[in-house]
C-alpha cells in the first residue's frame, strides 16, 4: 500500500448499548464463571509472554494476521491535523497494522515503533519500509519491550545511548491492542512508561478490548487466568477492560482524561451469518503541560 492508495474507512462505534449487553451477559447462567473472583493472582514469567508473542509472529509470517487499522484517523483526528515532523511512538507494533496506516495517511509524521518480539519487528520492517514515500522519515525500530529490564533505554526520552531516538519526547504514543497483552499487575508500570516518553501536552491514544467483547465471552472456564484475564491456546494472554480500570491506570500515571468510552460495533460473520458484538475501549489522555 502506498500513500496514494490509502483511504480512511468509515467507522461506526455505537451500534448497540453497552449497558444492555452487560445485563444480557451477566444474567446468562452459562456465563457466570466469568464473574467469579480470583483468589490467587497468576503471575507468569515475563519471558513466557515474550516467547508466546514471538512464536505467534513467526507462525503468522505473512504478516497479514492483524487488519490494517484504517479507522485510526477517524478515531484520532489529531494524527491528521498535527504539525509536520510530529513524533509518534507505536508501542507493541506487531506487523505494523497501526504503523502503516499512520505513515500512509499522514505525510511528514516521524514514527517510532517497538515490540517485545524481534520477529514482529522484522515483519514490520518488511511491510512498512517499502510502503513509505519518504524513507528518511521511516520507522525506527527498537526491539524493546514494555517492562523489560532495559525499559528505561527503550522508552525514556532523555536516555543517552544508541536507543535515544525519542530524545525530547514524542507527541503521541499509540497503544492499540497492546496493553491487554500484558498481565494486569504490569500495566501500571507500562502506562507510566508511556507517560514518561511523551512531551508535555502529548497524547496517549488508546484502544483495546472492552469488557464483554464477544471474544471474552467465548473463552472457556479453564482459559481464565485472573479476573477478566484469559490465556489463549497459543500462550498469548488477553485482558478485557472496563472504563474504570483504564481511568485508574492513566490517572495514577498523571494523565488527564480527554476521552474514554466503549465502542460497540456489530459485525456479521461472513461464513455463518451470525452477528458478532464487538466491544472496544477508546481513550485519549494528555500529559499535562
Ligand atoms: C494484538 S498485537 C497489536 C499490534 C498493533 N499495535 C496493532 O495495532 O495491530 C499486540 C502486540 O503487543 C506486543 N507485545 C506484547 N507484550 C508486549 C510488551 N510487554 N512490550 C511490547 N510489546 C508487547 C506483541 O508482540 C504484539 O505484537
Amino acid at each position: 500500500m502506498s500513500r496514494k492508495d490509502w483511504k480512511a474507512e468509515n467507522y461506526y462505534s455505537k451500534d448497540f448499548d453497552w449497558d444492555q449487553l452487560r445485563e444480557q451477559v451477566e444474567s446468562d447462567p452459562y456465563l457466570q464463571f466469568h464473574f467469579l473472583p480470583f483468589s490467587s493472582e497468576n503471575v507468569e514469567a515475563h519471558q513466557d509472554d515474550v516467547v508466546a508473542w514471538d512464536e505467534f509472529h513467526a507462525r503468522h509470517s505473512t504478516g497479514k494476521f492483524f487488519k490494517e487499522r484504517r479507522y485510526l484517523f477517524k478515531e484520532f483526528p489529531e494524527l491528521a491535523s498535527c504539525k509536520d515532523n510530529s513524533k509518534v511512538l507505536e508501542v507493541g507494533c506487531g506487523n505494523g497494522s497501526t504503523a502503516l496506516p499512520i505513515l500512509c495517511g499522514r505525510e511528514g509524521i516521524i514514527l517510532y515503533a517497538c515490540d517485545c518480539s524481534s520477529t514482529a519487528i522484522e515483519r514490520a520492517k518488511e511491510i512498512v519500509i517499502p510502503a513509505q514515500i519518504v524513507p528518511s522519515r521511516s520507522i525506527v525500530h527498537d526491539s524493546q519491550s514494555l517492562n523489560s529490564s532495559d525499559e528505561i533505554n527503550a522508552l525514556n526520552p532523555f536516555c543517552s545511548d544508541e536507543t535515544k531516538h525519542c530524545i525530547g519526547g514524542v507527541d503521541f504514543v499509540t497503544l492499540i491492542f497492546t496493553l491487554s497483552a500484558l498481565p494486569l499487575n504490569r500495566m501500571p508500570k507500562a502506562i507510566t512508561q508511556c507517560f514518561s516518553v511523551l512531551k508535555p501536552g502529548g497524547l496517549l491514544l488508546f484502544r483495546d478490548y472492552g469488557l464483554y467483547d464477544m471474544t471474552m465471552i467465548r473463552f472457556e472456564p479453564e482459559q481464565r487466568i485472573g479476573f477478566r484475564e484469559y490465556l489463549r491456546s497459543d500462550g498469548t494472554r488477553s485482558y478485557f477492560f472496563c472504563l474504570d480500570t483504564i481511568r485508574s491506570l492513566t490517572t495514577a500515571a498523571g494523565f488527564i482524561e480527554l476521552e474514554l468510552e466503549y465502542c460497540c460495533v456489530k459485525s456479521v460473520n461472513r461464513r455463518n451469518g451470525k452477528i458478532m458484538k464487538r466491544v472496544w475501549v477508546h481513550g485519549k489522555f494528555q500529559k499535562p503541560t
